[in-house]
């Protein structure tokens, strides 16, 4: 039987072992798409080091440098995947480390929030980049990262990228890095806005009278419930919407006070605001 696994002979080094790196690794192992003598990682305390090696038997490296050549690809089927997943602020001095290390196989995968494709490949002197875009339910599996490729990226490439993200939850490739502006601010920067209004549905609960706890309860599976029927009936927000607002009923009477206070227009302009301030604070990194 012809192997599918598209990261079969796929090795993987990933810089910045914190939350992020150990998720995608987490997730990689556990679905059996590598093995941990296909991956190395780097990072410079010992205590996590040793705790990276015992948790999932992948060799660590204090030095970043010595993580990526170790992984450099032996033969013509043999590729290579240098996961950047250090704080932005540490960015610079991470590249400048690694600068000239890396052969041209070599694919450099990004998950450093803002950092753009053209930095990242003009201070690794390497043109193979994809650039990331998770959110932070990508933490438990859930989340949804957009992407994008520089023009040297091949085909093979993008489905080893698609592979990977999955251990992230969902992810969608996008056409250029303006799109992964726009998803840092809908689907990166969206879990804010989701918490904001959970957390003022809490409080009405409890301004109602209900416990702090019941009213928890209450909205937080109400959330969950109304996300899951919005994606599995696949109908429009409005139609689902319609199906439960009777005439002088209770959704009737909300749904009016919701417009009368503009919810509509400030989660647009919320959305926008955030689009721009991701543009500008790319200039910045
Ligand atoms: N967490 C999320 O949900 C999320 C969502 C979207 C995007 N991102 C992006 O993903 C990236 C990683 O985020 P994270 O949450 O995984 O951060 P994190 O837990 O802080 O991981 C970064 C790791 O890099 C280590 N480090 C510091 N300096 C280093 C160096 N010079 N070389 C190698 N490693 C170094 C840090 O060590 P110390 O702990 O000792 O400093 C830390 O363990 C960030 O750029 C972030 O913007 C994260």
């Amino acid at each position: 039987m012809a192997d599918t696994n598209p990261l079969s002979n796929c090795r993987f080094a990933f810089v910045g072992c914190g939350v992020m790196a150990e998720v995608i690794i987490a997730g990689l192992l556990r679905k059996k798409l590598v093995g941990p003598e296909q991956i190395v990682g780097s990072h410079p305390r010992q205590a996590r080091r040793e705790e990276m090696h015992v948790k999932y038997g992948v060799e660590m490296f204090e030095s970043n440098r010595e993580a990526v050549t170790e992984t450099q690809p032996e033969g013509p089927d043999d590729s290579s995947i240098i996961v950047l997943a250090v704080k932005p602020q540490r960015l610079h001095v991470v590249l400048e480390e690694l600068k000239g290390a890396l052969v041209k196989e070599q694919l450099v995968v990004s998950i450093v929030t803002g950092a753009k494709i053209g930095t990242i490949a003009e201070q690794l002197l390497h043109a193979s980049v994809v650039r990331t875009m998770p959110n932070t339910p990508a933490q438990i599996g859930e989340g949804m990262t957009a992407w994008t490729v520089s023009s040297e990226v091949n085909e093979k490439q993008e489905n080893q990228v698609r592979a990977m993200l999955d251990a992230l939850g969902k992810n969608e490739r996008v056409e250029n890095e303006r799109q992964i502006d726009m998803a840092t601010a809908l689907s990166a920067t969206g879990p804010t806005y989701i918490y904001l209004m959970m957390e003022a549905l809490i409080d009405a609960g409890v301004h109602m009278g209900f416990s702090r706890r019941v009213a928890e309860d209450l909205v937080h599976q109400m959330m969950r419930g109304a996300v899951l029927f919005a994606v599995e009936s696949h109908k429009h927000p409005a139609e689902l919407r319609n199906m439960v607002t009777s005439p002088g009923g209770t959704s009737a009477e909300a749904i009016y006070q919701m417009e009368k206070g503009g919810l509509r227009t400030v989660l647009s302009k919320a959305v926008w605001a955030a689009f721009q301030r991701a543009e500008s604070l790319g200039k910045t990194i």
